[in-house]
């Protein structure tokens, strides 16, 4: 991978769409990124306005993109990485899914060599999709864990790994099934190796599955180590009617899904709860004060037909809102995919500016990362992408001129296109380029 081409300070030119956290994008074509030899930005403006500022030598250092869309880059707040080869095969429902499908294939992930291969496909596909920051479920194996770590530090994406917890449970193979002892030994041990690591791109997530195949006790340990250590949590809650209705029965004394995480300790600022689809009010209260985070999942929910998520409850309890993959029940790594998803599965229009904001600057916020990555401010990162609209619509002169119609044109018709993302940065170096 080469750095920002020169190694230190380089201007980007292109058409800079910045999204806010109210779901807006500000749009500056004919914009310019400054970046700084540290992969921070320095500036962001009109170029006008910021070659003014600058002398001949500095400008000299300009890369012109034309009328490329330059975007922060994605953030992928959920995905499996053993799950990479098993999208899109058939189950009528979730459990049946996971025991019939997933289970079986996450066992191979014992094979290092498996791991290796499948890591190094994995991380080349999301950067060349444009996902700049992935937080990702491994399989219950530590050495895998371990391996996706190294190739996400070698490849300078941005990540948060854990490796799955899981001690009990109906369906699931013994050889996934660990006393919770060894779990947590083992997640403490990776945990203290890569958390914060390579330059402070790759976090560590303490990852109980899910309430049906964890006791209270590991979950309790689970929420403390992750407390302990400042590393995430993340887990999988309220995702299918059936999921719910055998996690009440497991957990009678507890009031509902969320009270049994949230009497376990694992609920916080730093806890990412994928789905969220069948809360009742009292959990949405519940998620809203212990300041989690929830992932919209909108492809992977319509693939398992687990239902789907009420945005409206979300936003009136103002739980934070990101967007996840979920691969291997979502079939598409490309975040465009999922937006176009996201839009489809609402019952009112989600506007494509809040679509492209859920994946950038409200996930970042869903990670309490949006002082540094997520959108362009100074100081911030330079975590971003290009995308090339113009080959989507003969009618691409006229499209142009209306940002709404351009964010349309890419989320519903580039998702599955090949090479529509051009380069990919994380912090000022390049991690991908179409070739
Ligand atoms: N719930 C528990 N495990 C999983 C998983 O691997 N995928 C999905 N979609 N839901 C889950
Ligand atoms: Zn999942």
């Amino acid at each position: 991978m080469s750095t920002n081409s020169t190694g230190g300070s380089a201007l980007y030119r292109g058409r800079i769409v910045n999204p806010k956290i109210d779901g807006s994008c500000e749009d500056l074509r004919n914009g310019c990124l400054a970046v700084g030899a540290d992969g921070s930005i320095t500036d962001v403006g009109r170029w006008e306005d910021i070659k003014r500022k600058l002398s001949a030598a500095e400008t000299s250092r300009t890369v012109d993109f034309g009328s490329q869309l330059l975007l922060p880059g994605f953030i992928d707040l959920h995905l499996h990485f053993p799950q990479l080869d098993c999208r899109g095969m058939y189950a009528d429902n979730l459990l049946t899914w996971l025991a019939k499908h997933i289970y079986p294939v996450e066992a191979r992930f014992s094979d290092p060599n498996l791991a290796r291969k499948t890591a190094k496909r994995l991380l080349h596909e999301l950067a060349r999709f444009g996902t700049t920051t992935a937080v990702i479920f491994s399989s219950v194996h530590s050495e895998a864990t371990d391996i996706l770590f190294e190739e996400a530090a070698r490849r300078g994406v941005r990540a948060v790994i854990g490796k799955v917890l899981m001690d009990e449970g109906q369906n699931v193979p013994k050889t996934l099934l660990q006393d919770w002892r060894v779990g947590m030994e083992e997640s403490v041990a990776l945990c203290r190796k890569w958390h914060g690591a390579s330059d402070g791109r790759l976090y560590y997530a303490f990852s109980p599955r899910f309430a049906i195949t964890c006791s209270e006790r590991l979950m309790r340990e689970a929420g403390a180590a992750a407390k302990a250590s400042g590393a995430y949590v993340q887990t999988h809650v309220s995702e299918t009617v059936e999921e719910v209705r055998l996690v009440r029965e497991r957990f009678p004394h507890r009031r509902n899904y969320v009270d049994v995480y949230d009497s376990a300790g694992l609920l916080g600022e730093r806890t990412i709860l994928a789905h969220g689809i069948h809360f009742e009010d009292e959990e949405y209260e519940m998620v809203a004060s212990s300041k989690a985070s929830v992932v919209y999942c909108p492809s992977s929910n319509l693939f398992l037909k687990s239902g789907t998520m009420n945005l409206k409850k979300m936003r009136q309890n103002r739980i934070p809102v990101g967007l996840g993959s979920d691969i291997g029940a979502g079939p598409h790594l490309s975040l465009l995919s999922v937006m176009r998803d996201g839009i489809y599965m609402q019952p009112q229009w989600v506007k494509p500016q809040e679509m492209l904001a859920m994946a950038t600057i409200r996930g970042a916020a869903a990670l309490g990362l949006d002082k540094q990555i997520g959108s362009f401010e100074r100081g911030k990162d330079a975590d971003f992408i290009l995308i090339d609209p113009s080959t989507l619509s003969g009618r691409w002169r006229e499209i142009e001129a209306d940002l709404n119609d351009v964010l349309s044109l890419i989320i519903f018709r580039g998702g599955e296109r090949e090479r529509i993302v051009t380069k990919v940065f994380v912090k000022g170096r390049e991690v991908y380029r179409e070739s």
